[in-house]
């Protein structure tokens, strides 16, 4: 049976690719587009799209009938730089919307949840290198700790009453279509906005921070993956470790180089350093591959080579 999607955040950074992906494999009237604003022309043209708070169970549930919903994707979140200035606000987002669809999928009005979960929910004390599925979280950001809390909110709602919720532990997500808003893990994708233009990036992160990350093209396909897996594959319901990459900023730097030689990067840290540092440099991916088969497709040299492709043929 064809699902029926409904997409929470469709306007961000994730969902506005996963829902294009989406609507070409299982037809655009299946996938219902959902934001808090609709300034997104392509999902609006593209496709059902509705104005939805995800923080309000019953306007998710108003939509959910109206297009009979089998599958939510919550990509509604505050990130974590920009949670860290308003942590009230991020914990109501973040956990709010998380507990308004799990009960919606415990209250059986759906049948398949996915919410994703971020290499955040480590922290300072988590080994940092090959970091293990199971191990030491003990997250320092508000983002992080909605992030580890969701994670096991969603095996809560699983164990408890049966909810086919779905997780990934996102690495810092690269993408050139949709700008990300609010993370540490941006000026990965700010930097190629440089790079184009030919200027030099001021890096608010240091030369040598590594962080684990991935092309959104991988991440768009482990998310469609995870959730096509048999509910039997899937052995872990708190939120899986993917990963694809790992590099710092000035490894990314002398990558874009080879392309754009014109190219120029300067530091100037600011907090989010701190943020970065209480993150993984590596992540060990093992039990996702196992279960239900995930292997990126991108590594650095071809990321970059594509990314810098398509915003100069843009
Ligand atoms: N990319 C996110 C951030 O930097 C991590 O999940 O906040």
């Amino acid at each position: 049976m064809i699902p029926t999607i409904l997409i929470l955040g469709a306007g961000g950074q994730i969902g506005s690719e996963l829902t294009e992906k989406l609507r070409t494999i299982y037809g655009s009237n299946h996938v219902i587009a959902s934001d808090i604003r609709n300034n997104n022309t392509q999902l609006v043209t593209s496709g059902p799209f509705e104005i939805i708070d995800a923080t309000d169970k019953e306007a998710i549930l108003t939509i959910v009938k109206k297009y009979g919903v089998t599958q939510i994707y919550l990509l509604a979140a505050m990130l974590s730089a920009v949670g860290e200035k308003f942590p009230q606000k991020a914990w109501n987002l973040n956990m709010t919307s998380l507990l308004a669809v799990l009960d919606i999928a415990k209250e059986k009005h759906i049948n398949q949840v996915y919410w994703p979960s971020s290499i955040a929910a480590f922290g300072p004390t988590t080994p940092k290198i090959n970091t293990p599925q199971q191990t030491i979280m003990e997250p320092s950001t508000v983002y992080g700790i909605s992030k580890l809390s969701g994670e096991f909110w969603c095996n809560y709602y699983h164990e408890k009453y049966g909810v086919d919720v779905r997780s990934l532990r996102y690495p810092g997500i690269i993408s050139w279509k949709t700008k990300p808003g609010g993370g540490t893990t941006d000026y990965a994708v700010d930097i190629f906005f440089s790079a184009i233009e030919q200027t030099n990036f001021e890096c608010f992160l240091s030369k040598d921070s590594c962080l684990p990350m991935m092309y959104m093209e991988d991440a768009v396909d482990a998310t469609v993956q995870i959730m096509q897996a048999k509910s039997e594959q899937i052995k872990i319901r708190t939120s899986y470790n993917v990963s694809a990459m790992n590099f710092t900023p000035k490894e990314l730097a002398k990558e874009i180089q080879q392309h754009v030689p014109k190219f120029s990067i300067t530091y100037k840290i600011d907090y989010r350093q701190v943020i970065a540092d209480s993150w993984p440099d590596s992540i060990d991916d093992s039990k996702a591959r196992e279960d239900w088969g995930w292997s990126p497709n991108y590594t650095l040299s071809k990321m970059t080579k594509d990314i810098l492709e398509n915003l100069l043929t843009q």
